[in-house]
């Protein structure tokens, strides 16, 4: 049987462990699949683009595990009464094929995609930054502002969105976070001045130019979430001329990441290098440094494998026939059907070998399912 996890589930474990461990949990298991980089089987993701939005799936395997995401990006759904990400993932066994789990993936999306840029900024960002510039307070931003204050002990979050409701419900949501300060700005200008990370976080399915050279300071860490499809960018091309750009996996990243607007040659770091100590992070203060994030099927396949491990652990989640599970593995058929005896006599004929007269009605006639 497999083990189904909805976002209530989700929901009863972070409440059990509480915010600040669950992200420290997701951010160490993250670190820790990364730096064994050279185990996993990867590819980019499988995308169908559409004028809407777009539908992909994200797989991944190591020897032991194999795991694949179905995720959209819609920026258009939030004005229909639905989120722009909505996803769900599947965890099997590499040595049978089992599904062990189907989870949700929504929430632990926005969960994952925090720790990640954490792990991201821990490497990247000068040591103890305090403020964050947070462009983009939709769904995935209270999650970033939770992991950086959590894990890396940002305490002033300068928030900006085109739509003030937005801000006003990040505010609320954050209200009662001790030792966190949540600011609203009228532009992204005025809220990234003088912080340490830039955080930008924004959907939009357009070639945006969130981020402008003149808005860039030196030492800044620029943490680029949104910009991760085909055509949906944040950042102008001279703010990555002008930076070291750290990507996830380099393949996907130049199809999907900001530095699709860059020549095929355009310097990139692979993450995983610099946690693993094979590639410089940040080099001086003075550096302005880049994690140009698109999400990456690794970052879901830790997610799955911390799900799986805490849902066993506090007997979360229920067990479904997701796939048959015959006495008799050979006898699919018998599974779903009567015992023989029940079996008419023309079908039993029809076993036995008998030439079968052509039908006038060759398909079975139901009403519509
Ligand atoms: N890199 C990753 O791993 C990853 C993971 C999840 C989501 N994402 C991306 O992150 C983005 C945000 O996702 P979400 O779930 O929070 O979406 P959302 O629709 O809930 O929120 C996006 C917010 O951006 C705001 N916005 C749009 N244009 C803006 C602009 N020019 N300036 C300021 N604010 C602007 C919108 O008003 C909205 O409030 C999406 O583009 C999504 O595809 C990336």
């Amino acid at each position: 049987m497999t083990l189904l996890l909805n976002t209530t589930d989700i929901a009863k474990l972070v409440a059990a462990q509480g915010m600040p461990v669950v992200l420290g949990q997701l951010a160490q298991r993250i670190e820790q699949d990364f730096r064994r980089w050279s185990e996993f089987d990867k590819s980019a993701r499988v995308a169908s683009h559409s004028t809407h939005g777009v539908i992909e799936l994200m797989p991944i395997a190591d020897d032991r595990m194999y795991s694949f995401k179905y995720v959209n990006g819609h920026p258009k759904n939030t004005a229909e009464g639905m989120p722009t990400v909505m996803a769900f993932g599947v965890l099997a066994e590499v040595s049978s094929g089992r599904p062990l789990l189907i989870s949700e993936l929504t929430v632990t999306t926005a969960l994952r995609t925090a720790a990640t840029s954490v792990v991201a900024a821990r490497a990247l960002a000068r040591p103890q930054p305090r403020s964050m510039a947070l462009i983009g307070n939709g769904a995935q931003s209270e999650f970033q502002a939770l992991a950086f204050h959590h894990l890396l002990g940002v305490t002033e979050i300068h928030a900006y969105d085109i739509d003030r409701a937005a801000s006003a419900k990040l505010v609320r949501n954050l209200a009662g976070v001790p030792g966190l300060t949540v600011r609203v700005f009228d532009s992204t200008a005025a809220a990234v001045h003088g912080v340490d990370i830039v955080t930008t976080v924004t959907a939009d399915k357009n070639y945006a130019t969130i981020l402008t050279p003149e808005m860039v300071e030196p030492g800044m860490h620029i943490n680029a979430v949104g910009g991760d499809c085909p055509g949906k960018t944040e950042l102008h091309p001279d703010v990555l001329r002008r930076s070291s750009v750290f990507v996830e996996y380099e393949p996907q990243s130049r199809i999907e990441g900001d530095v699709q607007q860059m020549p095929a040659d355009f310097p990139v770091t692979e993450l995983w290098r610099v946690l693993d100590q094979r590639a410089a992070g940040r080099r001086n203060p003075m550096e302005v440094t880049v994690f140009d994030s698109v999400g990456f099927a690794l970052e879901d396949y830790s997610a799955l494998n911390y799900l799986w491990a805490g849902a066993q652990r506090r007997g979360l989640g229920r067990r479904v026939e997701l796939v048959a599970q015959p006495a008799n593995p050979k006898d699919l058929l018998g599974h779903i059907t009567p015992a023989p005896a029940a079996i008419s006599s023309s079908a039993a004929m029809a076993i036995a070998g008998r030439p079968r007269r052509q039908s006038a009605h060759p398909w079975p006639r139901s009403s519509a399912p």
